[in-house]
């Protein structure tokens, strides 16, 4: 990935950013020494023990283990890849990415997309406020009127579009808008010399994105106009197979269990509403790879909470192949009686929405197929024993496979043995999907570790001390780290990369941890005399290595065959202690 920005660039862009200012825009910090202190955004904490180190460019907490440079810091806080990450950085700054950098349209580009980003705004807010006016009153009355209050229309910036036909139009072409800049956003329609109004008499729903730009909007019909709902088509700034509608109140939740996938913004709306967290909408069309892709940056889950009827129970099917070639654990919530979420929580409550079992993948799929089978006859049963025996074969654990076998054993009445056996028994096939999900892997990430051995934790200093550069050349070397982590963060700061780097490159999590948490080690003092100090750690690490050593020959002592062998090991254990006396003796 990185190796397509050159490393120039990237140079320059770590130059140019600095690492405390940009997560001060996330979280306060507080000065102490030469390091930052805040309370870590990763996890739950009372006290800070999150630090940023702005000379090295690097942050890490010490509770939770997260750390890592200024690139990585924004890919966590935004949930973005790397490249969007340092895109982000960039921006911030006014420097071109690189490899649009010879483009000549992109600027032109990149602007323009500013100005129909800032015109969404403009218009979003418009809608909002005339919801409050005599002139949205309808609207409102709509809203009211479909039980959502006014809380939770603010919270989703819901508006209205009054009945007039170019109210809008006008309002933007008074803040500077051109018609051209409007008919582009898909705000404003322009025939000849006549523009109006995309929308109007509909209760508006803004689509905002996860950096909370507002990418178009969808218009609810108040009575029975057709469309039902119209959106805006697409537009340099809006593409509705991309975009997640309420994406941007998700990236604010904290350690958010399960993404809610409806079908509708009412839906949305209403269960969020009604207390339902998480919850979001794909844009009137049927789920993208791209939208999963989103989606899996927010939440270790989706449930999807399609409506009861068949068109929903449909788009469930296709929704969860797409989300399963994401590797995206996907569970599925049923509406009984054809409702949709929003009808079902307002009839049934809360505590209903709640109590549905989620169902897995597996266990919606045989539900479809045995209404589509007559299990009354054997030819029925024999069909959906075949079919299911099919799904089966990607279940991987064998206790849920057991629980599936036993219910379709019950249904069909074919023994477990003929079931398995039509499965084509053994191996269950693992798809590169399900071993790929990131969130796994974060899991995995956190509590572990903390091998706190003396000669570790004296290498993690020494570690540290090299980091600072204040160390004279050749004092260290990377045979000074038995460490394997640690070894290979030292190789890499003695071939004059940086801390910084080294974070961001790290191939796994222990590395990256490692790495973290000593970068992050040194208080003031020690810097001040890191070569004392290294030399201390040098000495302290030849001692413990001497006295294994010693360990070892003592025990070869006891247990040698020949008296030839003992006294060889003797004559060692004697040369050994001395060098450990004399060791021990500078020391002090
Ligand atoms: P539904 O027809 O299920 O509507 O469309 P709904 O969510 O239940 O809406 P209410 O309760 O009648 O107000 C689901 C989604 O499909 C898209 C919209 O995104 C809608 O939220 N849709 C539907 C359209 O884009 N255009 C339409 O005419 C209808
Ligand atoms: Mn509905």
């Amino acid at each position: 990935m990185a190796g397509r920005i050159p490393s120039a660039w990237l140079d320059e862009l770590y130059a140019r950013t600095d690492i405390v200012s940009v997560v001060s825009q996330y979280l306060p910090l507080k000065k102490d020494g030469r390091r930052y202190w805040g309370l870590c955004p990763f996890h739950n904490e009372k006290t800070a023990s999150f630090s940023v180190n702005s000379e090295l460019n690097l942050y890490y907490c010490f509770g939770c283990k997260a750390g890592g440079n200024v690139v990585q810091f924004v890919m966590e806080m935004e949930r973005v890849s790397y490249m969007e990450a340092v895109k982000i950085l960039a921006d911030k700054i006014h420097m071109t990415m690189p490899e649009l950098r010879d483009d000549p349209d992109y600027e032109r580009r990149r602007s323009q997309q500013e100005r129909l980003y800032a015109a969404n705004r403009e218009a979003a807010r418009y809608y909002h406020d005339m919801l409050w006016k005599p002139e949205g009153k309808a609207a409102l009355d709509y809203l009211h009127g479909r039980g959502l209050d006014d809380g939770v229309i603010r919270r989703f910036g819901l508006g209205a579009s009054t009945d007039r036909w170019d109210d809008l139009t006008a309002f933007l072409e008074e803040k500077g808008y051109t018609r051209e800049e409007l008919a582009l956003a898909g705000l404003t329609v322009v025939k000849g010399d006549n523009a109006f109004d995309m929308f109007r008499s509909r209760a508006i729903f803004p689509i905002i994105d996860q950096q909370n730009r507002v990418l178009g909007f969808g218009g609810r019909a108040m009575g029975n106009a057709k469309p039902k709902y119209l959106n805006t088509s697409d537009t340099p700034v809006f593409n509705k197979h991309k975009g997640v509608y309420a994406i941007n109140l998700i990236r604010k939740i904290r350690d958010l269990k399960r993404i809610i996938l409806v079908e509708g913004y009412m839906d949305v709306v209403a269960i969020s509403q009604a207390g339902v967290i998480g919850a979001v909408a794909t844009l009137g069309t049927a789920l993208t790879n791209e939208q999963a892709r989103l989606l899996k940056r927010y939440a270790p889950e989706v449930h999807l909470a399609y409506d009861g009827d068949e068109a929903g129970q449909h788009a469930i099917e296709r929704a969860l192949g797409i989300l399963e070639s994401e590797g995206v654990p996907a569970k599925v919530l049923y509406f009984p009686d054809g409702l949709d979420p929003d009808e079902f929580i307002r009839q049934r409550g809360l505590e209903a929405f709640q109590r549905i079992r989620p169902m897995t993948g597996v266990s919606y799929r045989m539900q479809r197929l045995r209404l589509q089978h007559d299990l009354e006859t054997q030819e029925g049963r024999t069909e959906y024993a075949k079919a299911c025996a099919e799904l089966l074969k990607t279940v991987r654990d064998p206790v849920d496979l057991e629980n599936y076998l036993e219910a379709l054993a019950v249904q069909t009445g074919f023994s477990r043995d003929v079931l398995i056996a039509q499965i084509g028994v053994a191996a269950p096939q693992v798809s590169q999907a399900q071993t790929n999900n990131s969130y796994e892997k974060r899991e995995s990430l956190s509590p572990k570790r903390l091998k706190q051995s003396e000669s570790y934790r004296t290498e993690q200093t020494l570690l540290a001390l090299l980091a600072t550069g204040n160390l004279p050349a050749d004092m260290v070397k990377a045979e000074d780290f038995s460490d394997q982590h640690l070894r290979w963060l030292a190789e890499g700061l003695l071939n004059g990369r940086t801390a910084s780097d080294l974070m961001a490159d790290a191939s796994d999590d222990d590395t990256r941890q490692a790495a973290g948490e000593t970068f992050s080690l040194l208080s003031e003092q020690e810097r001040d005399h890191a070569a004392q100090i290294a030399q201390d750690c040098l000495r302290n690490l030849q001692i413990q290595r001497l006295q294994q050593e010693m360990n070892a020959l003592t025990d070869l002592m006891r247990t040698a065959e020949t008296p030839e062998k003992r006294a060889q090991a003797l004559k060692e254990v004697t040369a050994i202690s001395k060098e450990l006396a004399y060791l021990k003796q500078q020391g002090r």
